[in-house]
C-alpha cells in the first residue's frame, strides 16, 4: 500500500482554501490532515461550504501541529502569507502558496506593486507554479509560487507566441467571476453593484500585470503591456482576449495554430480549440481551453484564454504542482 501523505490548509475558510481542501480530500495519495482559519475555528468546513462535504473541523492556525504534514497549501492574502510560508519551510514541510508573495523573483517589483516583502530571503527558493512551463523544476521544489489567475489563463494563452519571440505589443482585456476577489465583500464586489453590470476595475495598474510581463519575458518576448481587467455577474470563471501585434504580421493562422499544436503537445490541461471558448466549458476543471486567430486586416494575433479561477486559476493547479512535487502522475486526483 503506498504511503498517503498529509497536507494541511491554511486559510481554509476561503474560497480558494476551501476548494484545495475538498480537493485534497478526496485526492488517493494526499490525506487532509488539517484546516485552518480564524474566524472559523471550532466549525466544520461542511457548515460554511456545504456543498464541498468536507466533515473536518477547523482549527486556528496556532493550534496547527506540523510534525505529521508532508506539504502544506497557504491560501492567505499576500503579505500575511510569506511568514507562515517561511515558518513550515522551517519545519520541513514543503509549500504551495497561492498568494502573490512569491510569484515575483524580483524583489524591487514586487515591492514597487505589493509593498515591503516580509520574506525577501525566500524569493530565491520559489519556483512559480505553472506546470506547463516549469514542470521539472516544480518537481524539485519545496516552495511553489502558484500563479495569479489571470496570469494563469494569459501566459498559457500567449506562451507558444513568447517563446518564438513574436509579441511585440499587447493588450490583454480580461473578464473575472466575483470569486476572483475573495470571500470578504467589499463594495465592488457586492451583489447589487455586480448583478446585471459589467465594469472594469483597477485601471490601469492591476496587480496581474508584473506577474504576466515577468513570464513573457522569461518565455523570450519581453513587453510593456496593457492589462485590463472587467468584473462579471458571474461566480466562477475568467477569460482573457489578448491583443497581439507580431513581429512578423504576415503570419498565417494556419502557422500560428501549428505553433500552439507543438508547444501544447501532450499537455493533459491545456485544450486548442477552433471555437471561441466560454467560462462555462471549463468551470469546475483543470483546464485551460486556448483558441488563436489571426485578423489578416490588422496584422494582429488574437488569442482567448478560459479557465476556471477557483480551479486551474488557483485550487486544482496547486494539486498539480503537489502531485509534482511528490513525483506523483500530474493528473492525480484532478479528473473532471
Ligand atoms: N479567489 C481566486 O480566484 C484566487 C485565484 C488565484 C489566487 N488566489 C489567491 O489565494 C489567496 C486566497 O484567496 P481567496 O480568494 O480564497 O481569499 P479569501 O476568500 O478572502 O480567503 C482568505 C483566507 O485567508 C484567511 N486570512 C485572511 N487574512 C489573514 C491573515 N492576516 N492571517 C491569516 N489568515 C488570514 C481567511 O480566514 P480567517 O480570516 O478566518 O483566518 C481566509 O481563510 C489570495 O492570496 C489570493 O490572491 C485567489
Amino acid at each position: 500500500v503506498a504511503e498517503r501523505l498529509g497536507v494541511a490548509v491554511l486559510g481554509a475558510s476561503g474560497y480558494a482554501g476551501a476548494l484545495s481542501a475538498a480537493l485534497i480530500d478526496r485526492h488517493p495519495r494526499f490525506d487532509l490532515a488539517a484546516i485552518t482559519s480564524r474566524s472559523g475555528a471550532g466549525t466544520s468546513l461542511d457548515r460554511l461550504y456545504p456543498h464541498y462535504r468536507v466533515g473536518l473541523e477547523l482549527i486556528d492556525p496556532d493550534e496547527l501541529d506540523t510534525g505529521e504534514l508532508a506539504a502544506a497549501i497557504v491560501a492567505y492574502p499576500h503579505m500575511a502569507a510569506a511568514p507562515v510560508v517561511a515558518q513550515l519551510l522551517e519545519a520541513g514541510v514543503k509549500v504551495v502558496d497561492l498568494s502573490a508573495d512569491f510569484r515575483l523573483r524580483d524583489l524591487g517589483t514586487y515591492e514597487e506593486w505589493y509593498g515591503h516583502h516580509p520574506a525577501p530571503e525566500l524569493i530565491g527558493d520559489a519556483v512559480y507554479g505553472l506546470p506547463e512551463l516549469y514542470r521539472a523544476a516544480i518537481a524539485g521544489a519545496r516552495l511553489v509560487a502558484n500563479p495569479g489567475c489571470y496570469p494563469t489563463a494569459t501566459i498559457l494563452a500567449l506562451a507558444p507566441l513568447a517563446r518564438a519571440g513574436l509579441i511585440t505589443d499587447l493588450v490583454v482585456d480580461a473578464k473575472s467571476g466575483v470569486s476572483g476577489a475573495g470571500r470578504s465583500a467589499s463594495d465592488a464586489t457586492h451583489f447589487v453593484s455586480v448583478d446585471e453590470n459589467v465594469k472594469a476595475y483597477k485601471v490601469p495598474r492591476h496587480r496581474h500585470t508584473p506577474e504576466i510581463e515577468q513570464e513573457l519575458a522569461a518565455a523570450g518576448s519581453p513587453v510593456t503591456m496593457t492589462f485590463t481587467p472587467h468584473l462579471l455577474p458571474l461566480d466562477q470563471g475568467e477569460l482573457v482576449s489578448c491583443y497581439v501585434g507580431l513581429r512578423d504580421p504576415d503570419t498565417s493562422e494556419a502557422e500560428l495554430r501549428a505553433l500552439y499544436a507543438e508547444a501544447y503537445s501532450g499537455e493533459p490541461w491545456i485544450e486548442l480549440t477552433e471555437r471561441l471558448p466560454g467560462v462555462r466549458d471549463v468551470r469546475e476543471t483543470n483546464y485551460c481551453a486556448i483558441s488563436v486567430h489571426k485578423d489578416p486586416r490588422t496584422g494582429r494575433a488574437i488569442v482567448f484564454g478560459a479557465i476556471d479561477n477557483l480551479w486551474k486559476g488557483t485550487a486544482s493547479q496547486a494539486i498539480q504542482n503537489l502531485n509534482l512535487m511528490f513525483g506523483l502522475d500530474e493528473d492525480l486526483g484532478l479528473a473532471p
